[in-house]
């Protein structure tokens, strides 16, 4: 059952009072007091409310020029991560129509958020984001059905079975992607399923149904929406290293089974400190093409430790750059999401304190030399 709480019914009326660029100043959307399964995710340190470093050292201004047009001319599609509360600021709202031609929905489209009670989904967030982007000439990427972060404790507490699981894993797909069948051109299907050291990652999902609920959300998914291209998405998997290659032997064997996987989805979350090497990223998407998926960069950030420094700021340009190169040279690869539109509205420094500045345009949407050598590629070519 689909309903609208009062909020929605009172943004809904805001939001077309007000007509499409400003978003209205509704309540969080995310406060519906959903208890959440405890995170398991390694890096889950919080620190709330610290301050974005202005990153913009250099002394002349570097122009938005467009990225979206830009790559376009390569058949590339160049996104961000989008928070339908920051769409309020009309600067961000301007700079997402302008300068991506793809949004994922940053939380709106998670569980926790999008069916926060049994039975029950709240859909009017993502609905928005959508209907800005069909405003806009944007695509949508879903993110994401199934995941074992940002999952209501209800789920854990009433799923105890297989087949409770697989059921209710049916309902939640088929009624989200179902409901934006036709509107979002590609699904993170499931999120994040690898184990950092080995074999699948241990959730509930999979401690009740080995890799079953991944063959019944993806068939799910298909059933719902036939035209659109369902992902497996993880971190870590840039390169080719031994997670990587757990999650090349995951999808040979979904794409044994017959599942209808159609690509993987690199997050490429980095570290300056810690990048990986180019040569063996090319290698890792080639291989993953020659299964036949698509590769898509889908949460792309650079992040450094510190305040950023000239230097600093020239490293992380060559590292995006050399990253679009990769993309732009590689069969099969033909999209890049960078997870957030400013370093001011960046998870970094919320997850991992003393870091920052991981993004193209910095805490007052000025861009950065990571832009400017992102550009350069898409032009002199
Ligand atoms: O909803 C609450 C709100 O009620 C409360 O006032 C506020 C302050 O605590 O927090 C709000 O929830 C936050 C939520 O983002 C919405 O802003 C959570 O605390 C915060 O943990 C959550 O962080 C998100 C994180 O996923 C959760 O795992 C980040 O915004 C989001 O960028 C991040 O994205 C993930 C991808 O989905 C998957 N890959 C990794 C990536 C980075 O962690």
């Amino acid at each position: 059952m689909v309903h609208a709480s009062f909020t929605s019914i009172l943004a809904f009326f805001l939001f077309f009072s007000s007509g499409c660029a400003t978003a209205p100043k509704v309540e969080d959307p995310y406060s519906f007091g959903v208890e959440l399964m405890a995170d398991s995710s390694p890096e889950s340190a919080q620190n709330e409310g610290s301050s974005p470093a202005t990153a913009h050292t250099a002394a002349q201004e570097i122009p938005l020029v467009g990225l979206r047009g830009l790559a376009a001319a390569y058949h590339l599609d160049f996104g961000a991560a989008v928070a339908f509360k920051a769409l309020s600021i009309s600067k961000y709202a301007q700079i997402v129509s302008s300068e991506f031609s793809t949004l994922t929905p940053e939380n709106e489209m998670k569980w926790q958020y999008i069916h926060p009670v049994a039975g029950s989904y709240e859909l009017f967030f993502g609905d928005q984001l959508v209907q800005f982007a069909q405003s806009h000439q944007m695509k949508v990427r879903g993110h994401t059905l199934v995941w074992h972060n940002q999952l209501p404790r209800w789920v854990s507490e009433s799923v105890t079975t297989e087949d409770a699981l697989l059921k209710l894993v049916t309902e939640h797909v088929s009624t989200i992607v179902g409901h934006y069948r036709g509107k979002i051109a590609k699904w993170d299907v499931a999120n994040e399923v690898i184990d950092d050291a080995q074999g699948m990652r241990d959730t509930l999902f999979y401690r009740l149904s080995g890799t079953e609920f991944l063959s019944t959300a993806f068939r799910a998914a298909h059933e719902a929406d036939a035209d659109a291209l369902l992902y497996l998405n993880d971190y870590s998997v840039e390169a080719i290293n031994p997670k990587s290659n757990r999650l090349y032997e995951l999808c040979k064997a979904l794409l044994a089974q017959g599942v209808p996987l159609h690509g993987v989805g690199l997050q490429a979350h980095w570290d300056l400190d810690d990048l990986p090497s180019m040569s063996s990223v090319r290698k890792n998407i080639e291989r993953f093409a020659a299964l036949g998926l698509k590769v898509d960069i889908t949460e792309l950030d650079i992040r450094m430790k510190g305040a950023p420094t000239p230097e600093r700021l020239r490293v992380q340009a060559e590292a995006y750059a050399a990253l679009v190169r990769v993309v732009l040279d590689t069969e099969g690869s033909d999209s890049i999401t960078v997870w957030g539109v400013d370093d001011g509205h960046s998870w970094v420094p919320q997850w991992m304190s003393s870091y920052g500045s991981a993004l193209l345009l910095d805490g007052k949407y000025r861009a950065k030399q990571a832009y400017a050598a992102v550009v350069g590629e898409l032009s002199n070519r």
